[in-house]
């Protein structure tokens, strides 16, 4: 661990020209142990937010939440081509492949644009729908110029058909950390339709689910899951693994603990044979 961190630092301090954020990507933590989920407060000075944070995420979205969905983000979302897929050893991540150039998709929030800087997955999902979680939770992270953030989550359960949308992702995933792979095209113009232009998400201000857990973050949890086959599904978490951090609780949730400790009966094992 200590050596793990000297290192960190050393190459950190030694990288003159990383900017914040590409500083804060490089904290080591992963799911177990102790670099897991109940420590990420003790991985830096800035992470202390994760334990001592009110308004952290992910959290457990309610029927009563629902009954007040997003006023939806005006969204422009177009085709990317020749994108990356990389494996940060914790997700796999698509981003544009060349350093600083943002996806072809943005939302608007509060009159500011916000582009698309990568997208990555969560198995099972980080948010939950009265007490359920989904299989997948993807998670399309947006900034401004001043890195503010919105994220946009989309959930996908284990169904009958393909997703035509994840289909080029699966096709070839980075198995090892630092891996990566070309994607000829991802249909992200495709994900705005079966999401609905975002016109049926939940809303609320919460954090980065992976440290420093940073809040402040404007979330737009689409409410219906989207449906991915068996083997994609496969495919996918045998690369990311159990990625998913536990559901917070909420300062203004009058019903605090009670639908956060109810047990989330997800069974991976269902899926094994
Ligand atoms: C989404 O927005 C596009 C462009 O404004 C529109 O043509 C389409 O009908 C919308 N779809 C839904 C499901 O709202
Ligand atoms: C907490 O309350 C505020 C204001 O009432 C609301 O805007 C916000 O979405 C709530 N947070 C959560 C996580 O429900
Ligand atoms: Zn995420």
């Amino acid at each position: 661990m200590k050596v793990t961190f000297l290192i960190s630092f050393i190459l950190l301090a030694s990288s003159l020209s990383v900017s914040a954020t590409e500083e804060k990507e490089k904290l080591e933590f992963g799911y177990v142990g102790s670099i897991g989920p109940a420590n990420w407060h003790l991985l830096s000075e800035e992470s202390k937010v994760c334990l001592t944070g009110k308004n952290q995420s992910p959290i457990d979205i309610t029927s009563q939440d629902l009954k007040t969905l997003a006023k939806p983000p005006p969204a422009e979302f177009k085709n990317a081509k020749d994108v990356e897929s990389f494996n940060n050893g914790n997700t796999v991540e698509i981003f544009s492949g060349k350093e600083g150039v943002p996806l072809p998709a943005t939302i608007q929030v509060d009159g500011e644009t916000y582009d698309l800087q990568q997208f990555h997955f969560h198995t099972p999902s980080e948010h939950r729908v009265n007490g359920k979680h989904f299989d997948i939770e993807q998670h399309l992270v947006f900034t401004t110029k001043d890195e503010k953030v919105s994220v946009v989550a989309v959930f996908y359960d284990v169904g009958k058909e393909e997703s035509k949308f994840m289909a080029p992702i699966v096709k070839d995933l980075p198995k090892e950390k630092d891996d990566k792979k070309k994607i000829e095209e991802i249909d992200l113009s495709g994900l705005l339709t079966d999401i609905k232009n975002i016109t049926a998400a939940f809303t609320y201000s919460g954090s980065l689910t992976t440290p420093p857990c940073t809040e402040g973050v404007t979330w737009y949890v689409n409410k219906d899951a989207q449906v991915v086959s068996l083997d994609q599904f496969l495919g996918l978490r045998e690369v990311t693994g159990f990625n998913s951090r536990f559901t917070q609780l909420r300062s203004n949730d009058t019903t605090k603990e009670k639908h956060v400790k109810k047990r989330s009966l997800y069974k991976f094992d269902r899926f094994l044979k």
